[in-house]
C-alpha cells in the first residue's frame, strides 16, 4: 500500500482506531503524528478491547513497526502505563516501537494548568480532556518546552525540570493551586525516562530509510478536522495540526511522499466537549446512548450526538485533499424511519457552503437538511457493498457525493472483519 495519511474528518472519534488497524494490514509502519494522550483510539481484536492513546494502533499486529512521531506530545507516565497494558496484554511492543527524539513532553505543571485554566473560564471552557495537551503545545510554541531527548539526558532533564518547575509554580500559586514538589516530579520522570529510553531514536532517519526502501507508510491522524488548531471551532480545539498537513510536519517525511489522504468519519456526528454543533440532536443522543454507544474512550463522557453534516465533511475534503472516504458506524442508524444529511447552513436569506470561521456566524446558523428513507435492517452482519440495503447505499453514495469524495471503505460494526472495501 502507498503512503497514506488518515484523517478524522469531523471533530474526533471518527472510528479512526479501526480503520488503522483494517489498513496496517498492508502497511510496514504506522506513525502517529500530532496530539497526545488526549486521544483514545479503540480497536477490538476478537473479542478483546484496546483503547490506545498514545501508541498507534498498528501495534497490535505482530510484524508493524510504529513510530511517535515529533508532532506529539508525549506524557511519558501516560506512555509507560500504556506500554505496560499491551504487554500485559501479550502485545510484544519492544522492538517495534520507535519514539520520536525531538517529541515534547507533557509535564505535571502542564496537566494543572489545564484543570486551573478550564476551571477559571467556567461556563465558556473548551471542556478538553484535561491531560495537559494545550499547555504543552504553548510550551513548545514559545521555546521552553522539554523533550524526549532531554528526558533520557539525566544532567540536562534535572537542570531543565528545576527551571521550568520553579517558573511554573509561580503560575501555578497565582491561579491558587498547590505547587509540584521538585523531588517527587523527578523520581517519577526519570524513572519513566529510564523506561522509555531504549524506545528512542530519531525517526525523522528511520522514516527516511524505510520509505527510501519502498515501505508503506500510513499516519494515523488523531483528532479531527474541526478540532484542528487552525482549520478547526477555534477556540473549541485541541493544540495541534490534526489536519493531512500535520503528518508531513509531524514526523518529517516531506509531502512529496504522500500518495493518498483517507477520512474516516462517522455515517452521523459526535463531539465531545464545548463548542458548535450546528447537526446536534437529543433523539440521536438518546438512541446511541441507549444502545451503549458513544461514551468518550479517554474521558468516559457521554458524547454529543447529531445528524451527518456535509458542509463539515466537504471542508474537511478541501483542506485535507481527501480522496477516500472510510464512513463508520452505519449499523447506529440502522433503525431509523428517516435520515436527515445537512447539506448547507441557511444565514437569514443566504445559504452557506463553507463551515463559517466566525463561532458567532456560526450559531446564527441553521442547517439544511435533505431527508432519506431508513433501511430499518441490520447490517452488521454485512460483508459486501452489493448486499448492504438499497437505501443504506444511496444514503452512503449522497454522503460521498456531498462530501465530495470517493466512498472507499464502509463499516458497520467495530470488529476487523466488519468492514467492506469498495
Ligand atoms: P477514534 O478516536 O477515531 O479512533 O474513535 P473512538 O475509538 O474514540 O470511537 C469510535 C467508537 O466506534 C469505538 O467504540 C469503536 O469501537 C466504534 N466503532 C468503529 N467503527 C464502528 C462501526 O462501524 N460500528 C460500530 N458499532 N462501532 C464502531
Ligand atoms: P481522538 O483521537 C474527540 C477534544 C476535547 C475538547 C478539545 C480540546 O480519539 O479522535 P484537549 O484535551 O485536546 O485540549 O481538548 O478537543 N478532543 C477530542 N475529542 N476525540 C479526540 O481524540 C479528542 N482529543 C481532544 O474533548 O473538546
Ligand atoms: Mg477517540
Amino acid at each position: 500500500m502507498a503512503n497514506t495519511i488518515l484523517v478524522g474528518a469531523q471533530w474526533g472519534d471518527e472510528g479512526k482506531g479501526k480503520i488503522i488497524d483494517v489498513l496496517a494490514e498492508r502497511s510496514d509502519l504506522i506513525v502517529r503524528t500530532a496530539g497526545g494522550n488526549n486521544a483514545g483510539h479503540t480497536v477490538f481484536i476478537g473479542p478483546k478491547k484496546f483503547v490506545l492513546h498514545l501508541v498507534p494502533s498498528g501495534i497490535l499486529w505482530p510484524d508493524k513497526r510504529c513510530v511517535i512521531g515529533n508532532g506529539v506530545v508525549i506524557d511519558p507516565l501516560s506512555l509507560v502505563e500504556e506500554i505496560a497494558m499491551l504487554e500485559a496484554a501479550g502485545v510484544t511492543v519492544a522492538g517495534k516501537l520507535f519514539v520520536s527524539e525531538t517529541a515534547h513532553l507533557v509535564l505535571p505543571y502542564h496537566r494543572l494548568l489545564d484543570e486551573q485554566r478550564e476551571l477559571r473560564k467556567g461556563k465558556h471552557k473548551i471542556g478538553t480532556t484535561k491531560r495537559g495537551i494545550g499547555p504543552a503545545y504553548g510550551d513548545k510554541a514559545a521555546r521552553v518546552g522539554l523533550r524526549m531527548v532531554d528526558l533520557i539526558n539525566p544532567p540536562r532533564f534535572e537542570a531543565l525540570l528545576r527551571q521550568r518547575l520553579a517558573e511554573n509554580n509561580q503560575v501555578l500559586k497565582a491561579f491558587g493551586a498547590k505547587p509540584l514538589s521538585f523531588a517527587k516530579v523527578h523520581a517519577a520522570y526519570r524513572a519513566a525516562g529510564d523506561r522509555l529510553q531504549p524506545f528512542v531514536t530519531s525517526t525523522v532517519v528511520l522514516l527516511h530509510e524505510a520509505t527510501q526502501r519502498g515501505a508503506a507508510v500510513l499516519f494515523e491522524g488523531a483528532q479531527g478536522t474541526f478540532l484542528d488548531i487552525d482549520h478547526g471551532t477555534y477556540p473549541f480545539v485541541t493544540s495541534s495540526n490534526t489536519t493531512a498537513g500535520g503528518a508531513c510536519t509531524g514526523s518529517g517525511v516531506p509531502p512529496n511522499r504522500m500518495d493518498r489522504v483517507v477520512g474516516v468519519m462517522k455515517a452521523y456526528t459526535t463531539r465531545v466537549g464545548e463548542g458548535p454543533f450546528p447537526t446536534e440532536n437529543a433523539e440521536i443522543a438518546d438512541l446511541l446512548h441507549g444502545m451503549g454507544r458513544e461514551f468518550g474512550a479517554t474521558t468516559g463522557r457521554p458524547r454529543r450526538c447529531g445528524w451527518a453534516d456535509s458542509v463539515v465533511t466537504r471542508h474537511a475534503t478541501m483542506v485535507n485533499g481527501i480522496d477516500t472516504l472510510a464512513v463508520t458506524n452505519v449499523d447506529g442508524l440502522d433503525t431509523l424511519e428517516t435520515l436527515k444529511i445537512c447539506i448547507g447552513y441557511r444565514r437569514g436569506t443566504e445559504t452557506l457552503s463553507h463551515v463559517p470561521c466566525d463561532l458567532e456566524v456560526l450559531a446564527a446558523c441553521e442547517p439544511v437538511y435533505a431527508e432519506f428513507p431508513g433501511w430499518r435492517t441490520p447490517t452488521d452482519g454485512i460483508r459486501e457493498w452489493k448486499k448492504l440495503p438499497a437505501k443504506c447505499r444511496a444514503y452512503l453514495r449522497a454522503l460521498a457525493e456531498l462530501s465530495n469524495a470517493k466512498l472507499g471503505i464502509v463499516s458497520v460494526g467495530p470488529a476487523r472483519d466488519q468492514t467492506i472495501h469498495l
